[in-house]
């Protein structure tokens, strides 16, 4: 057990995700409730550092547990990098009183929370907080689900047009390193193929799946593309290759970008924030450091910092399966 905390202090740092509002809200109300003072920070570890802090009750988070992005701000700080940067954050946090700290963020935000405690011996506790839900520790990070359903979306509407012009798409969805919101999106989205960072397909596959669809009477096609797909350099590319190799294609291009960021969090963002935020406090005032609240087994479970930044968020393979059987 560690001394007894009287105020802690909440952030948001990085990609902003839906659900991180209904994060700060829930963090807010359990400090409320167990009677400790809560404050927040502005901008990330940019507002740590700048002491940007405002105390929060119970009443400050109403009407957000509805709203995408954050009330607290996001950034993605250079100067938290330094250890000049991270001392003034610390003085900042000891003059304000703040005896812990959590972080809603990707393994980016992680990893600077686990090097300011390391030098400071300061609590930190990670509260995972990204659409591309690329954190070892969690089955679903926040705003996963919201961006899937967004996704999914935007998808039927252009098969709308995909069909009515008996046209191919490739549509580009986020994910820097994992293709998570890809496999997902494309099964939920009929689609025909879908390319993610984990699996090589290379071009001539692509060519001979678009081949096999259209012989077997398929009149348009969607492609899903993961942002961090290797296959082509950028999915302008992949077009230009069917348009230069592949007969009779009239190929569109459609890159989602960060609408798929935006948005009112899903009933499953919300309620997943609600819980991730009670057991984030709740961990801190008995005394637990340096973890990441996560979903395993639909239980709220705590992994160590370091876990969830080196370990590897895995793609479902059964999932890949069911994309292939499911495009016959
Ligand atoms: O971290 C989530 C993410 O949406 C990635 O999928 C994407 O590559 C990145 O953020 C884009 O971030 P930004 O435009 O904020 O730099």
């Amino acid at each position: 057990m560690g001394k007894a905390m009287k105020k802690l202090a909440v952030l948001t740092s990085g990609g902003d995700s839906p659900g991180m509002n209904a994060a700060i809200r829930s963090v807010v109300r359990t400090c409320a409730y167990h009677e400790v003072e809560c404050v927040g920070v502005y901008r990330g570890y940019e507002g740590l550092i700048e002491g940007d802090f405002k105390a929060m009750d119970a009443r400050s988070v109403r009407g957000i547990i509805n709203k995408g992005g954050t009330i607290l701000k996001s950034a993605r700080s250079k100067e938290f990098r330094t250890e000049e940067g991270r001392k003034i954050a610390y003085k900042q946090l000891i003059d304000a009183h703040i005896d812990g700290l959590v972080v809603v963020g990707g393994d980016g935000s992680f990893t600077g929370a686990l090097i300011f405690n390391q030098e400071f011996g300061f609590p930190v506790m990670g509260i995972p907080g990204t659409i591309d839900n690329d954190i070892y520790g969690t089955s679903h990070t926040l705003g996963f689900d919201t961006a899937l359903n967004t996704v999914v979306d935007a998808i039927d509407k252009i098969r709308d047009t995909a069909s009515s012009h008996n046209r191919l798409f490739f549509i580009e969805v986020m994910g820097r390193d994992v293709g998570h919101i890809a496999l997902n999106v494309g099964i939920a989205g009929g689609a025909e193929e879908i390319l993610i960072p984990e699996e090589d397909l290379g071009l001539d596959r692509l060519v001979e799946s678009l081949n096999k669809s259209r012989k077997s009477g398929k009149t348009s096609s969607i492609v899903i593309v993961a942002e961090g797909d290797k296959i082509g350099k950028n999915i302008f590319e992949l077009k230009d290759y069917v348009d230069e190799n592949m007969e009779g294609y009239d190929v569109r291009v459609s890159v989602l970008g960060h609408m798929q960021r935006g948005g009112a969090p899903s009933c499953f963002d919300r309620v997943l924030a609600s819980r991730m935020g009670v057991k984030a406090v709740e961990s801190l005032l008995e005394g637990e450091t340096n973890y990441m609240v996560g979903l395993l087994d639909n239980k709220v479970e705590l992994t160590p910092l370091e876990k969830a930044i080196k370990g590897k968020s895995k793609i479902n393979l059964e999932l890949l399966r069911v994309s292939d059987i499911m495009s016959t």
